[in-house]
């Protein structure tokens, strides 16, 4: 698809790394921005290095790939706009970056002959400059219709971008994924810094005795799988570690404790899967306190 004009309603820290590697790619010849205020929009510009601003949608310029990237919070009602005001040109895209919302939050626009779709890069954009130097090699989840599917996963390879297809239905699942391998793993390592703390290790110590642990630990899980991985009372059927480590936790903290808990049953999946036998489950089992 030619694409001369790209317009992206809310260029902010995404709009405007998306932009620039656009630009920077050869992929479009200009780029068109409309923030909140015109004020915001011409700064977008600015750190996109090029293109223009506009304080309303119908001064934009009729295109055929127009992003929506305002706050995941807005973009319905900034689609319902855009309906109402834009003017397509025939066989438009129009794609928006969320990670937890599918490309049926655009549906309107697909009643005024759009293709739609969804592009969800997985990185932080917190920093234009660093988001487009890295961007190589960013996994990119896409799915929508066919036709923006097409044209996307074109764009986006050609930029750096690893693209690959999420089926729209279970898109919040995949998301939960990330959430889990990024935002819950920052949680689990302050869980384990505050144990130290309360078993009386000072906190700067406490993060050296971790890294080599959880490095390690990341590379065996990826090179050998969680089975290969664990290590551990749980792993061997200690039984009498695992109970005496709950109440000794417990007494630090009780949130802690019911964390030690559930985290220990999925733990004892995995010992299973490496054999652990039956004896070992159910001794493990007593010592998380659940009923047989
Ligand atoms: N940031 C990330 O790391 C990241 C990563 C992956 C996906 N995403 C996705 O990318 C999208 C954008 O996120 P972001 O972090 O770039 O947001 P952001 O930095 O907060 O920028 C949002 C922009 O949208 C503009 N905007 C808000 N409401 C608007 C409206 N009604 N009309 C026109 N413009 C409007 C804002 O304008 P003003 O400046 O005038 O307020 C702002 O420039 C979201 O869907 C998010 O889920 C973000």
């Amino acid at each position: 698809m030619e694409i001369s004009t790209f317009n992206i309603v809310g260029c902010g820290r995404l709009g405007r790394a998306v932009a620039k590697l656009f630009l920077d790619a050869g992929i479009v010849a200009d780029v068109r921005v409309i923030n909140r205020s015109l004020q915001s929009g011409k700064a977008a510009v600015q750190a996109i290095g090029g293109g223009g601003a506009h304080g309303r949608i119908a001064d934009m310029p009729p295109s055929n790939l127009w992003l929506v990237a305002c706050g995941d919070q807005t973009i319905s009602e900034v689609v319902e706009m855009l309906a109402r005001e834009a003017t397509f040109s025939s066989s438009s895209v129009v794609f928006h970056c969320s990670g937890v919302l599918s490309s049926a939050e655009l549906a309107p626009l697909r009643a005024r002959g759009c293709s739609v779709a969804s592009v969800h890069p997985v990185r932080s954009f917190a920093n234009t400059e660093m988001a487009v130097r890295d961007f190589t090699g960013t996994f990119c989840g896409v799915e929508g219709d066919e036709n923006a599917q097409v044209v996307l996963k074109e764009i986006f390879s050609r930029v750096g971008g690893k693209v690959f297809s999420i089926p729209s239905e279970t898109k919040l699942l995949c998301h939960a994924g990330h959430v889990f391998a990024s935002n819950y793993l920052v949680t689990l390592l302050k869980v384990a810094r505050d144990l130290y703390v309360s078993a009386g290790v000072p906190e700067e110590l406490a993060w050296h005795l971790m890294e080599p642990l959880v490095r390690g630990t990341v590379d065996n899980v990826m090179r050998l799988g969680p089975a290969g991985a664990l290590t551990g009372p749980i792993a061997r059927g200690e039984g009498h570690v695992v109970a005496t480590q709950r109440d000794e936790i417990a007494r630090a903290s009780e949130q802690c404790a019911a964390l030690y808990e559930q985290l220990g049953l999925l733990a004892l999946d995995i010992a299973r899967e490496q054999g652990l036998s039956e004896d070992g489950c159910r001794s493990i089992r007593r010592a998380l306190q659940v009923s047989e």
